[in-house]
């Protein structure tokens, strides 16, 4: 080969590893809690940008923040122009057919307009990009993120100048061995910038994070924190609940931070009626509100108790996917489109698969009723043994709850779903459950597994991880993925734990409008799912422990595992609803079952 280009070689490989290295060095911020509510400019809408398949934007990110003029003894190959866009939010997957399995780099780059303030502070937020972030001021690196479905933010109040500022974002939505999701997963790896971007102002002092919930097992102890940040830490601050008749003082310690612990009989937070407080929380330089539930939520041997009732969880799964356009949703109008349609499915439960979900729907869920299960995409095939992994996978369970702690809606926090059962497996999930715990120990804790015993008639649920969580989930496919090896009345669940039991998925395939055979499985026909669930729902009426269930899914949803030609052409089928929306006949036998629940 030529020397050439072998030192050519060498150099960019080099370049490419100053790159990383440079980068990796600048992690993004704790984001600030409760962002709908704090003073910001959106920064949605058009950004110029660059498909970038082999990087080669690398080398000459410095630069890209500026117009490089063409000349006669000059010529750009490698910019941005004003004509070559992609909308933000939104995966660049759906918005150009080339890009349809577009998994690799693009760059954006939005120019902003700052006036900045005396005694304010500005922060640039990104309430989730897929999958790795590198972000940019002008020609300065402010850091990086990795990680499709949590906010991050950089704080650019001594970064930026007056006047006009280019943000430059480099995504990569590349899959990774290491990476949490890693290599292989059921849905679109929607690449992008997925969700809101925004321009945030707060002021020198202001209140980023609050725990405001009930104390695990009370009903009427309202425990937590409010924390500071900026230079004036020690300060009075007061949480006020007007209609509770509240209003609590308290003063921050010398990190900013005061415990609340109040005692009040509250109108306690539930699907058939989902009371919101006003809650307004300020300190001397600052105050932020929203809207706030409290309920209590345990269990009490396999029962899942609400408010101190028994409860059981009409559920459903679904993915943040805009299933009739085909892309990532975004919007409130995508949340409410979803969460109608579990409604009148008659569900009181929701299983936001596979990764934490936009903030609308868990704002909107909580609005409407919903107990929700929320889970990080520690999605089977993960790499337990690489510590980047680990590293990881904590960071984004902690970003999180960072973010949903104080909805009240979330019930069930998820470590993973469907994790082969190994020592390294188990304890680094044990690892997770403990994490979980400590940040927030007022919830329930779950996983999705797939693995039990089958002797006969008799199907046993084990698993060492199971010890160290609240409920077990089980996505289980019998009749779909495994056929019925035993009539569905004559089988017999067993748990040796004295647990509640979640069937966190059960599904089967079918085209909407076609119809044929009601037990072939390979007819993909609304018959023979018609008839799975009409199986399922015998079979799953005869487990005593069984506290919840959620269908896998409420609707069609985009795969590029899902290859047969005529009856998926990339959509996985197990949706009680076709793509558009229309109700297969399976919608009706799962409608008639919830109906029976009160
Ligand atoms: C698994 C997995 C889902 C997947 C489903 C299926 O249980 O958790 O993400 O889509 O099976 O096979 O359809």
């Amino acid at each position: 080969m030529d020397m050439r280009l072998v030192k050519a070689l060498k150099r960019f490989c080099l370049i490419t590893m100053c790159f990383f290295a440079a980068i990796t060095g600048l992690k993004a911020q704790d984001f600030m809690v409760n962002i709908p509510n704090r003073s910001q400019i959106s920064l949605n809408g058009k950004w110029e940008c660059i498909i970038d398949p082999v990087d080669v934007g690398i080398k000459k990110w410095k630069s890209l923040y500026k117009d490089v003029p063409n000349n006669k003894d000059h010529r750009t190959e490698y910019a941005f122009i004003s004509s070559n866009t992609l909308n933000v939010p939104g995966d660049f997957n759906s918005q150009r057919p080339e890009l349809k399995f577009y998994e690799s780099t693009v760059w954006y780059k939005k120019v902003i307009n700052v006036k900045k303030k005396k005694g304010k502070r500005l922060f640039l937020y990104f309430d989730a990009v897929n999958y790795v972030s590198d972000v940019f001021l002008n020609s300065e690196k402010l850091g990086s993120h990795e990680g499709g479905f949590t906010p991050f933010q950089f704080e650019i109040t001594n970064k930026v100048k007056d006047g006009e500022n280019a943000i430059i974002i480099r995504v990569n939505n590349r899959r990774q061995k290491e990476g949490v999701p890693a290599l292989g997963y059921d849905w679109v790896n929607y690449g992008g910038i997925t969700r809101d971007v925004r321009l945030v102002e707060t002021n020198e002092t202001f209140i980023e994070d609050y725990f405001v919930q009930l104390k695990k097992g009370s009903g009427k102890r309202i425990e937590g924190y409010i924390q500071l940040n900026g230079s004036k830490l020690l300060q009075k601050i007061s949480i006020k609940i007007p209609e509770a008749k509240i209003n609590h003082t308290a003063t921050t310690d010398h990190k900013g931070n005061a415990k609340i612990s109040i005692d009040k009989k509250l109108e306690l937070w539930s699907p058939s009626n989902p009371k919101l407080y006003r809650v307004i929380i300020q300190s001397e330089t600052d105050s932020i509100e929203e809207h706030i539930g409290f309920r209590s939520i345990s269990t009490n041997g396999t029962e899942i108790i609400l408010n101190g009732q028994p409860i059981f969880l009409k559920g459903v799964n679904f993915h943040e996917e805009a299933s009739e356009r085909a892309s990532r949703a975004y919007t409130k109008e995508d949340a409410k489109k979803h969460l109608n349609m579990a409604q009148e499915l008659g569900c009181n439960f929701i299983r936001t698969a596979h990764y934490p979900q936009n903030e609308y729907v868990v704002r909107l869920a909580e609005e409407m009723g919903f107990m929700l299960w929320e889970e990080i995409p520690v999605f089977q095939g993960i790499s337990f043994g690489n510590k980047k992994t680990v590293t990881l996978a904590n960071k984004q369970l902690t970003e999180m709850l960072r973010r949903d702690k104080n909805r009240c809606a979330v019930i069930i926090w998820s470590v993973s779903n469907e994790t082969y059962p190994n020592h390294t497996r188990t304890s680094v999930l044990k690892s997770l459950v403990d994490s979980c715990r400590v940040i927030d120990n007022t919830r329930l804790v779950s996983t999705a597994l797939n693995k039990y015993e089958k002797k006969g008639n008799v199907f046993t649920i084990k698993d060492d991880l199971i010890e160290a969580l609240d409920v077990i989930g089980m996505n289980q496919y019998l009749g779909w993925y495994n056929g019925w090896t035993v009539s569905p009345e004559d089988i017999v669940w067993k748990s040796e734990y004295n647990k509640p039991l979640i069937i966190s998925e059960f599904g089967a395939e079918a085209l909407y409008g076609h119809h044929g055979s009601n037990d072939d499985t390979s007819s993909w026909s609304e018959e023979f799912q018609e008839t799975f669930y009409r199986k399922q729902i015998t079979m799953q009426k005869n487990i005593p422990f069984l506290s919840g269930t959620c269908p896998w899914t409420l609707i069609d949803f985009r795969s590029p595992l899902r290859l047969h030609p005529i009856y998926q052409d990339y959509w996985n089928r197990k949706g009680l609803l076709s793509e558009q929306g229309y109700r297969k006949k399976a919608w009706y036998v799962m409608k008639a079952y919830y109906d029976t629940i009160k």
